[in-house]
């Protein structure tokens, strides 16, 4: 695997929100030796903004508001930790919020939105190997990646895991509440007219439902190794 080293090469990590994706991404880019890059934490950075600088009427998005903080956006990830710095502001923990997590996939479904970050997304890769998770990143952003994984899980598995999740950082909400979210966005993810979530047709599909971590990254890396070794 030393060929790994000198060349790059891009993984892709698709699937459903609150799947793991990030956990899968994080872990796999560490054993790797390449960066992570959260997408999804994009996406949820231009909702922030959004709601920040009121451009989210009830539901919906006013473009002309938007577009223009958009165009001058700039979103970096701390190497440390990976927290998301937007316009030099550390905004991770209230990306992760309830507020955004609302909103998110109404911004997301706008294609200067879209554009703009998947131009973003990928500018990383051209100086870097990467390994990003997202919902479009084998179908879209990088069609020619040479490893494509779909996650998928029982929502309410995923329900279950993000209930929990939010709990540990004293962010609790109704179980029914988080479920309720989770299946709204699979809706909106998987409908949206730009780019949808979809699994790319090369991609291996791994439904974690009754993995453990440590079985879910075991069999990645297997499929991960398998491909780069195909392809490198
Ligand atoms: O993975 P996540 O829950 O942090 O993603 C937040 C939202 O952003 C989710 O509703 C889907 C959307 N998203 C997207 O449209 N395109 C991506 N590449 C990643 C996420």
């Amino acid at each position: 695997m030393n060929s790994l080293m000198s060349k790059k090469y891009q993984v892709a990590v698709d699937g459903f929100s609150s799947c793991g994706k990030s956990t899968l991404a994080k872990q796999i880019a560490q054993l790797l030796g390449a960066v992570y890059i959260d997408s999804g934490a994009m996406y949820r950075a231009i909702a922030l903004i959004a709601l920040r600088n009121n451009c989210v009427e009830k539901d919906s998005v006013n473009k002309d508001c938007l577009k223009p903080l958009v165009e001058n956006v700039k979103i970096e990830f701390q190497p440390s930790d990976n927290h998301l710095i937007l316009n030099g502001e550390d905004v991770e923990l209230e990306i992760r919020g309830k507020e955004v997590a609302s909103h998110v996939s109404e911004v997301a479904k706008h294609g200067f939105v879209r554009e703009k970050m998947v131009k973003m997304q990928q500018d990383y890769s051209l100086t870097n190997s990467v390994v990003m998770d997202g919902s479009d990143i084998g179908t879209h952003v990088f069609p020619n990646a040479e490893v494509k994984l779909f996650l998928t899980a029982d929502p309410e598995v995923r329900a279950q895991r993000r209930f929990y999740e939010l709990k540990e950082k004293g962010m609790e909400q109704p179980f029914e509440e988080v479920l309720e979210n989770i299946k709204q966005r699979d809706e909106a993810d998987q409908n949206r007219e730009i780019a949808p979530l979809r699994k790319a047709d090369d991609a291996t599909i791994i439904d974690n439902s009754v993995m453990s971590r440590e079985q879910q990254l075991e069999h990645a890396l297997q499929i991960i190794y398998v491909k780069l070794g195909e392809a490198l």
